[in-house]
């Protein structure tokens, strides 16, 4: 625990890995001249439930939270944004009078990544196609259906788990499985990777993109290494990606302004501090 007299935030889970929230944290509020912290803390999951019924008295102002608390923070909060509703998931935590209440800025980050790196990805609209079904698909699938991509294919290894989504989600939502790809692949304005494929330490992510549009935009939500094989592909064949980096650094920022009241800002720079941890 850090000094208890000024507002400390913190990213919870257990094991606590290395995380780069700290060094984010920690960068906005020397920017903005706050007198602040954030720390890692680690609470085993047989504390868990006890840990989030008496988050809101303290002694933290806000929390990250990572795995494998997610349920358990979900099932503790008083009320949750109505991100965190729709997607049946928090990552965000803190406190308004006195109430625990969760929020999900995967989704906001996602878009505000995009929107940043992109030049037309405010005005691109049209069939997306979403590879995974897992968490983070989910997030991914609610922020598009947002902008009005349709439709949005799901292709994963399980199809069951795309078809949950479409439950989820309604028809916008395709379920698909990879022998699928080829065939979608031609009409779609959007390819987003959402599994671990590509992840150091997992096998790459392989696709054959010759029949892509020309415009067709590429995202990874994969940020290790920065440069995907999917995105080295893409980038060979002259399409337009953007890497996953943005969207750790974007999805930081809602929770940072809920906790110290000052809504940063995803600078080159703080790009360059997390990528010098890396
Ligand atoms: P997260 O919450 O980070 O999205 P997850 O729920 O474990 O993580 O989801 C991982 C995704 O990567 C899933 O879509 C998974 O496919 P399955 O649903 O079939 O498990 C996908 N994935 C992981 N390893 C894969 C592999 N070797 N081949 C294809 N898909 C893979």
């Amino acid at each position: 625990m850090s000094d208890p007299t000024i507002p400390t935030a913190c990213v919870v889970g257990w094991p606590i890995r290395h995380s780069r929230s700290p060094i984010i944290h920690r960068h906005w509020l020397a920017r903005h001249g706050l007198a602040g912290d954030y720390v890692q803390h680690a609470v085993p999951p047989e504390e868990a439930e006890a840990f989030f019924a008496n988050f809101a008295r303290g002694p933290f102002v806000g929390a990250n939270v990572t795995v494998p608390h997610k349920e358990v923070a979900f099932a503790a909060v008083d009320r949750t944004d109505a991100v965190a509703s729709a997607l049946g998931a928090v990552n965000t935590l803190f406190v308004e009078n006195g109430q625990l209440v969760g929020a999900n800025t995967d989704a906001p980050g996602f878009i505000a990544n995009l929107d940043q790196s992109s030049p037309d990805f405010s005005a691109r609209s049209g069939p997306a196609i979403v590879l995974g079904a897992g968490g983070a698909s989910r997030a991914v699938i609610w922020a598009l259906k947002q902008r009005g991509f349709a439709p949005i294919h799901v292709v994963n290894r399980t199809l069951a788990r795309a078809e949950a989504l479409a439950e989820r989600f309604g028809s916008v939502v395709r379920p698909a499985g990879w022998d699928q790809l080829p065939a979608l692949l031609p009409e779609a304005a959007l390819l987003v990777n959402t599994t671990s494929l590509g992840m150091q330490g997992e096998p790459p992510l392989v696709i054959d993109l010759e029949r892509a549009r020309d415009d067709l935009l590429v995202t990874d939500i994969v940020y290790v290494p920065l440069e995907t094989p999917l995105l080295a592909l893409a980038r060979a064949r002259g399409l337009q990606t953007v890497d996953g980096l943005g969207m750790l650094l974007h999805q930081a920022a809602p929770g940072f302004e809920y906790w110290f009241g000052v809504r940063p800002e995803v600078t080159p720079e703080l790009r360059r501090l997390v990528l010098a941890d890396m």
